[in-house]
């Protein structure tokens, strides 16, 4: 059954994004462009917060990690080597009538979210076929929003061949096959046609469509020198190992991460930012020794048993261990901003729908109020990348560890026989899909299986590939609440309250004089003010009730307001120098909460609660 969508919330979210400033269209003066998104003042502080908190978790955080900031435009062989150039494809279809382009494995999914789809739903509740009142749509309403339905175009000839199908089999129709039989006229001759989703035209067989943006460098626009916006920051990353591991005295097992934008020309930007043409990535390539390798040093690989993190990584650890290791961390990061568990899921991808090198990939989901959907992937891409890159520019992506010579020698040849067939099998393998014939494939193979012995290998890779904005996306989802008020005169009003962990929220304190009027308790303000400026974001205010201002800093997320009042001053001697903090909670009952400290204490205060 599909997921209930809650599309008010959304338009709640989109709303409040672009009245506070979190999200505007891009080029919206010029009627905006699809696909783009640009972060207003809040949305930039947010976005900010996340990828730096990502940057000193994955990289600062980790003696096993480096940083990496490549350029977005690269040389254009690094796609050729990746697949991207010939595999990164999404079938598209093309309405013959409306001519909308349609991606067409989300033809159904888009269907149910159109105008005349959810009348005829309406009409035909359950799939319970009614002629009569599909004819009376099709010749008033339906004209009008889809025109090129067959049922609209011909409606006798296309009801006809429907009321045959209820003759044959009375029982209520699967929605999918009464829309379908709405499409189609010619039922003998085409069988039963998809409709475009639009007007319920008819489209083109599907063809795949290469989603990466084309430019050229230098003066001439030529295929000489066609380049890629890069459709993800992780190929960078594989070209770049050989550097950064001479560079960074990193040995295998390490990562390198990597944040920046990536560009991919979706057929069908969807759901505000959640699927978009220009978005941000956080991608760590980690890599790791072969299983033959970790066996010839460590004895035995480590077996993933229990459920739940695995603990500090350990030098018997195989892919199947990190691959888990890494899940865990990363789930652990969304859980330290402010995304429970409850929140996430994990899907493990089905063999079937595994990338070819891929081993195993886990999606880490979260639950969009449009679904429950794709945040972060972390695939265990065996050494394919770093394979394809060698093998295509011809320099060697192997590293040397004396540890591995050294464990070798100490094998009985068993052991030997049975890791170097092994690895050997592993190669063999890939090298026959790059096309190799079967003997060259073997030659080459055999050659890398010899390198244990010397201490070579290529390196395999766990990969952790989180989309910024789409994370910004489930932080906004889920810190959006609403609470209803009802002041002295039985009013009740209804206002949003944002609630962003403190380590994410774009203002982290607000400093409050309670009255603008006096010029001392300004000037206090004033010096709280630049106390704690240097060390977070704040936002220093002064116009409006205290109510206003404390309901205005809710909207926005922040979790703390400091108001300096005439007790700050010394009203109440004993209160001299002290500052009320209002907390804006995380449920309704904490909202609004207060207590008072010192302004000495505040900003180690503030610190321990924001960072
Ligand atoms: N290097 C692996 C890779 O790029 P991916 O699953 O295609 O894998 C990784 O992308 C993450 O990038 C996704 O989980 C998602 O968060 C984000 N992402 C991918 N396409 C996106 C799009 N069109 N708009 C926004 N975010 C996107």
């Amino acid at each position: 059954m599909a997921e209930p969508k809650n599309t008010d919330l959304m338009e709640k979210v989109v709303s409040l994004c672009k009245r506070r400033g979190f999200i505007f269209q891009s080029s919206e003066i010029y009627g905006g462009i699809n696909g783009f998104w640009d972060y207003g003042p809040l949305g930039a502080e947010l976005k900010r917060n996340v990828k730096e908190l990502w940057w000193t978790t994955m990289t600062r955080m980790r003696d096993d990690v480096a940083g990496l900031e490549a350029t977005i435009i690269m040389h254009p062989q690094i796609w050729k080597a990746s697949g991207h150039v010939d595999t990164f494809s999404d079938p598209m279809s093309t309405c013959r009538q409306c001519k909308k382009l349609v991606r067409a494995d989300q033809v159904w999914e888009q269907l149910t979210e159109n105008a005349w789809a959810q009348a005829v739903a309406e009409l035909c509740p359950g799939g319970q076929v009614d002629v009569a009142r599909l004819l009376g749509w099709a010749k008033s309403k339906g004209q009008r929003i889809a025109p090129n339905l067959a049922l609209v175009r011909n409606p006798e000839l296309t009801l006809s061949w429907l009321a045959e199908r209820v003759q044959q089999n009375p029982a209520p129709l699967e929605m999918k096959e009464l829309y379908q039989h709405l499409a189609t006229e010619q039922l003998r001759q085409t069988g039963l046609v998809t409709p475009c989703p639009h007007c319920g035209g008819e489209l083109t067989p599907p063809r795949p469509f290469n989603l990466m943006f084309k430019t050229h460098y230098g003066p001439v626009e030529s295929e000489d020198n066609l380049c890629y916006l890069r459709p993800e920051t992780a190929q960078a990353i594989f070209v770049q190992f050989k550097n950064v591991l001479e560079t960074s005295r990193q040995r295998v097992p390490f990562g390198i991460a990597q944040m920046g934008k990536a560009f991919r020309n979706e057929v069908t930007p969807r759901n505000y930012t959640f699927r978009s043409r220009e978005f941000e990535q956080m991608e760590l390539e980690f890599f790791i020794k072969p299983d033959e390798v970790v066996e010839a040093q460590a004895g035995a690989i480590a077996t993933v048993s229990a459920p739940g993190h695995p603990g500090e990584p350990q030098p018997n650890w195989g892919w199947q261990m990190w691959h888990k290791y890494w899940v865990e961390e990363r789930i652990k990061f969304y859980e330290g901003i402010g995304l429970p568990r409850t929140t996430l899921e994990e899907y493990w991808q089905k063999p079937e729908e595994l990338a070819h090198y891929a081993r195993a990939c886990v999606d880490i989901l979260f639950k969009f109020p449009f679904g429950t959907q794709e945040l972060e992937g972390i695939a265990a891409r065996s050494d394919y990348d770093l394979s394809q890159h060698a093998r295509c520019s011809g320099k060697p992506m192997g590293v040397f560890d004396e540890e591995l010579r050294a464990a070798w020698i100490k094998l009985d040849q068993t052991k030997k026989d049975e890791l170097w067939k092994r690895y050997f099998e592993a190669r063999r393998k890939y090298l026959e899909k790059t096309g190799e014939t079967i003997e060259k494939a073997a030659a080459l193979a055999r050659e890398d299986a010899d390198g244990l012995a010397k201490g070579l290998y290529i390196p395999h890779v766990i990969e952790p590939s989180a989309g910024v904005d789409r994370l910004i996306l489930g932080l906004i989802t889920h810190a959006y609440s609403e609470v209803t008020e009802t002041d002295a005169k039985g009013k009740s009003e209804s206002r949003v309250i944002m609630r962003f962990h403190p380590r994410v929220a774009p203002i982290k304190v607000a400093v409050l004089p309670l009255l603008k009027n006096k010029p001392e308790l300004v000037a206090k303000a004033l010096a709280v003010r630049d106390l704690l400026r240097p060390h977070m974001n704040l936002f220093y205010d002064e116009a409006g009730s205290i109510g206003r201002r404390y309901a205005r800093q809710d909207e926005a997320g922040t979790p703390y307001c400091v108001t300096i009042d005439f007790d700050t001053l010394g009203e109440k001697p004993e209160l001299l120098d002290t500052v009320t903090i209002r907390h804006r909670g995380d449920t309704a009952e904490d909202n609004g909460r207060q207590e008072r400290i010192s302004i000495n204490e505040l900003l180690p205060w503030l610190l321990a609660r924001v960072r």
